[in-house]
């Protein structure tokens, strides 16, 4: 088992998942997502070996997780009865790190063969439906339940989506439910635009598809739907609190580049 038959943007699910393994390596992870570890280490068992395979560069990437790691539970506490769709879930193990009452009902949703490898490596719950589809092609929402408060989690999606296929899946889901929370991370135009050319995306075949230089204002696509707020990511005092040394540095200087200290913007919204 390898992830080898992941294909285009499907393997952006990896350095995410390895970010997540290697900071629960840490004496004081930010995370701690024991899940990522034993997943990493199945999909690939040398993952840590080589020349700059412990590098902690991604652990950005882990306090994105934990942010909105946070805010969901910030949610479920005050919604217990809530329906949490869960978008572009690749293998990351949140439904297991927050361990929501038996009263929320939970969607992993990506693409079929992800869900599959998914089932393979994590275990299955009560109150958890995995949902195979592509999240633009909205028959997937048909069967989900309605009348509760709805949370919905769009960790490292949203580039991907054109910015047409998200208004209709924004506003098709604040149509669905009375009340809810839409929580997702979204970059500035400048790394859409240039996207086709970033290095790491390439090496996935994968490329942005949109970009907001002011994501609150995404609220203006429906009525009922507020921005709330954001969370730090690349200035995070949790990376100064927790990363080691050198990771500590290097995001010190790169935060002095005009543009890369809010590179990715984790954004939260209420209707
Ligand atoms: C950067 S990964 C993030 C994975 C996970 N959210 C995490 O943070 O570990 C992006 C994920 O979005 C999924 N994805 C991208 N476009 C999608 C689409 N149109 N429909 C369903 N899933 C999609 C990919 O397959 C991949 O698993």
């Amino acid at each position: 088992m390898d992830g080898s038959e992941l294909v285009g943007v499907q393997k952006t699910l990896a350095p995410v998942l390895k970010a997540k393994a290697l900071d629960n390596r840490l004496p004081d992870p930010i995370l701690g997502d024991q899940w990522a570890e034993q997943v990493m280490r199945r999909l690939d068992p040398g993952y840590d070996q080589g020349r700059f395979a412990t590098s902690q560069l991604g652990l950005v990437a882990v306090v994105r997780s934990k942010a909105h790691d946070d805010w969901a539970r910030a949610f479920l506490t005050d919604h217990p009865d809530a329906v949490v769709l869960h978008l572009g879930c690749g293998l990351d193990a949140r439904v297991h790190r927050i361990d929501p009452p038996a009263t929320v009902d939970w969607y992993d949703l990506d693409y079929p063969n992800v869900i599959a490898l998914r089932e393979r490596l994590l275990p299955a719950r009560e109150h958890y439906t995995p949902i195979g589809a592509a999240v633009t092609d909205l028959a997937w929402l048909e069967p989900i339940p309605r009348g509760r408060p709805l949370l919905m989690i769009a960790e490292g999606l949203v580039p991907y989506l054109t910015e047409a296929d998200l208004k209709r899946l924004l506003t098709s889901v604040v149509d669905m439910f009375p009340t809810g929370q839409i929580q997702f991370d979204t970059v500035p135009v400048w790394a859409w635009r240039t996207s086709r050319w970033d290095p790491t995306l390439r090496k996935y075949d994968a490329e942005f598809h949109c970009g907001f230089d002011d994501p609150a204002r995404l609220a203006d696509w429906h009525p009922r739907l507020r921005y709330v707020d954001e969370a730090p990511m690349n200035d995070s005092p949790l990376l100064t609190a927790k990363a080691p040394a050198g990771t500590r540095r290097l995001y010190r200087l790169l935060n002095l580049v005009p543009g890369l200290k809010r590179s990715t913007r984790i954004v939260r919204f209420r209707f």
